[in-house]
């Protein structure tokens, strides 16, 4: 456990035992029991302002709202206003809706855009360059769930995330590292230069007030005008003016037409337990409940966590999801989706019916390897006092997106354009395959990985959750599920176990350090292969999760990260 970690939870302890004026019944830390509502996320600002939208009247919706506005302020790596995301929302009633804010490809993008002259695929044009930007959705997705569900006005649920931007606030250590490994990079862009290092050019250090006025001021156009804010007026001129400067692509018209899309959720079963998750264009909810369906004729909790049995049974079943990813999922609206026989009790089967002791064989050729770029995007859940369940899942692709600010706008733009499938049988930084399903085309939503998830039982939310990790966002969110349900382990254990990671191609399991050794040879000797621990503080996912409990609620933020969780 992290020094910060262990000093949280100490907080939070002490709160729970002593609620002392101090804390005013509120509850901050890492892992946090509450009886009323809750929000988990990667900034304790956030959680904050979510549960502050909570305390004046609001639901979870404004809450959410209010979390993801304040994200893209306190944790620019990842929360955004130039990106995409997806919402699943359960009231207590038992109705479901997700929301689809994936950013669309710009209408001007053709199939072949990141291929040189030799057909061959220029990582850095798909990643760091104005082109690598799909038109961002997540202000049209929050103001259009805001809209429909929410109980506060605009104005008050985008008004934490302005004063923080406008007044600055303290920056965390690790947002400070963030900024000083990318000074080279961030430093030969005028616009990015602006945001994240002083004015004489010089670093901020941990506790330095960090101020966005460019950001608080798009924020306030946002708070007036609602989504004329963003896609019409000033801020959409300033992202045509910065497309304008490195030959993007993305248009006004781009902008004006953005529409986020409520889709049907994807529903699962899994030993009693319902499983509600986010639709195609994420191929997130399809494959934990076709991961889940594989897995739910064995016994796990009687093979028991992390033994070679059970993971050989995981790994498998990963190996067959991805490779099922790769040919069939992409944007249903462009693309015929098989989502039905995907997510089927039958297909599961027939596809694990040549398993045996041994591991099979993803394929002859390594497609490639794993992620160059550090990887970002966040993940919260938040639950009110009603019982409305809100998973929410937000990114800008890898860290700090293109690292492109829109020049007086004050936000990154995404290089989500990567996420597309440039070229068949090329990987893209996560290491994922894809064709046809997901090729670029004009207004296509780019195909995504994220899973924001809620698990109920009977008529009631017992788990939300969902992380960030690309490719790995699948298999974390998974398994937070199966040491929930399988093994039984409270929310603090479930998504602070150790995790491992296989997708089919590359064909490797990657693990995290605490996975114990003698675990890993004898998977070895079942045949699987390219076994690569990861470095001590390198970590898989960053599940911010609620779990409902026979005594209330417990929120818990990954320990893996300086996030938090606030409730009361
Ligand atoms: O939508 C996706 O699947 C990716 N753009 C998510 C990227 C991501 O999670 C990066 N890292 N944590």
């Amino acid at each position: 456990m992290s020094n910060t970690r262990l000093r949280l939870r100490l907080i939070g302890t002490w709160c729970g035992l002593a609620v002392t004026a101090f804390c005013a019944n509120l509850l901050y830390a890492n892992s946090i029991e509450v009886a009323n509502a809750a929000v988990s996320s990667r900034s304790m600002l956030a959680s904050e302002a979510g549960v502050a939208a909570m305390r004046a009247g609001g639901n979870a919706i404004d809450a959410a709202v209010a979390t993801a506005f304040t994200l893209a302020v306190t944790y620019p790596s990842a929360g955004n206003l130039g990106g995409g995301g997806f919402a699943v929302i359960r009231f207590a009633t038992g109705e479901v809706f997700t929301n689809d804010h994936r950013e669309r490809a710009p209408s001007n993008a053709t199939r072949d855009m990141f291929l040189d002259d030799n057909g061959q695929y220029v990582p850095d044009r798909a990643r760091r360059s104005h082109l690598a930007s799909g038109v961002p959705g997540s202000v049209a997705g929050l103001l259009d769930i805001h809209e429909r569900f929410g109980r506060l006005s605009r104005e008050a649920v985008i008004a934490r995330a302005i004063e923080l931007a406008q007044d600055g606030f303290p920056l965390p250590a690790d947002l400070a590292r963030q900024f000083a490994s990318r000074y080279d990079r961030f430093n030969d862009i005028p616009s990015t230069r602006k945001i994240f290092y002083k004015e004489d050019g010089s670093l901020y250090e941990e506790g330095d007030v960090f101020k966005q006025a460019d950001l608080a001021a798009t924020l306030s156009r946002i708070a007036k005008q609602g989504r004329d804010g963003f896609y019409l007026g000033e801020t959409a001129d300033l992202i045509v003016a910065e497309m304008a400067r490195g030959d993007g692509l993305i248009s006004k018209e781009d902008l004006k037409s953005y529409h986020s899309v409520w889709r049907e959720p994807i529903r699962g079963k899994y030993r009693g337990y319902e499983i509600l998750s986010m639709p195609p264009p994420s191929s997130g909810g399809v494959l934990v409940v076709q991961l889940l369906n594989m897995l739910e004729p064995y016994d796990l909790s009687e093979l028991g966590f992390h033994t070679a049995a059970s993971m050989h049974l995981m790994i498998e079943a990963q190996r067959r999801a991805y490779a099922d990813r790769a040919e069939h999922l992409g944007d249903p609206d462009y693309y015929n989706v098989p989502i039905q026989k995907l997510i089927s009790k039958r297909y599961a089967l027939e596809r694990m019916s040549d398993i045996g002791g041994r591991a099979s064989i993803s394929d002859d050729v390594d497609a490639g390897s794993w992620l160059a770029e550090p990887i970002e995007t966040t993940h919260f859940s938040v639950i009110d006092s009603e019982g409305t369940a809100v998973a929410f899942t937000t990114t800008i692709n890898s860290a700090y997106g293109s690292g492109i600010v829109v020049d007086g706008a004050g936000f990154l733009l995404n290089n989500e354009m990567d996420d597309f499938s440039a070229k068949p049988d090329t990987p893209n930084m996560f290491g994922l395959l894809g064709d046809e399903a997901n090729a670029i085309e004009p207004g296509k939503r780019m195909l995504s990985s994220m899973t924001p998830t809620i698990v109920t039982r009977g008529d009631k939310f017992v788990l939300i959750t969902g992380s960030p990790g690309g490719s790995t966002i699948i298999t974390t969110t998974l398994q937070v599920i199966l040491n929930v349900i399988d093994h039984g382990f409270t929310l603090d254990e479930a998504v602070n176990a150790a995790r491992f990671h296989h997708q089919w191609q590359p064909n490797n399991v990657r693990f995290e350090a605490k996975v114990r050794q003698s675990v890993i040879d004898e998977l070895e000797s079942m045949g699987h292969v390219n076994l690569n621990s990861m470095r001590e503080g390198s970590a898989i996912g960053d599940a911010n999760s609620i779990l409902k409990t026979r005594d209330g609620i417990t929120a818990t933020s990954d320990g893996r990260n300086m996030g938090g969780a606030a409730g009361y």
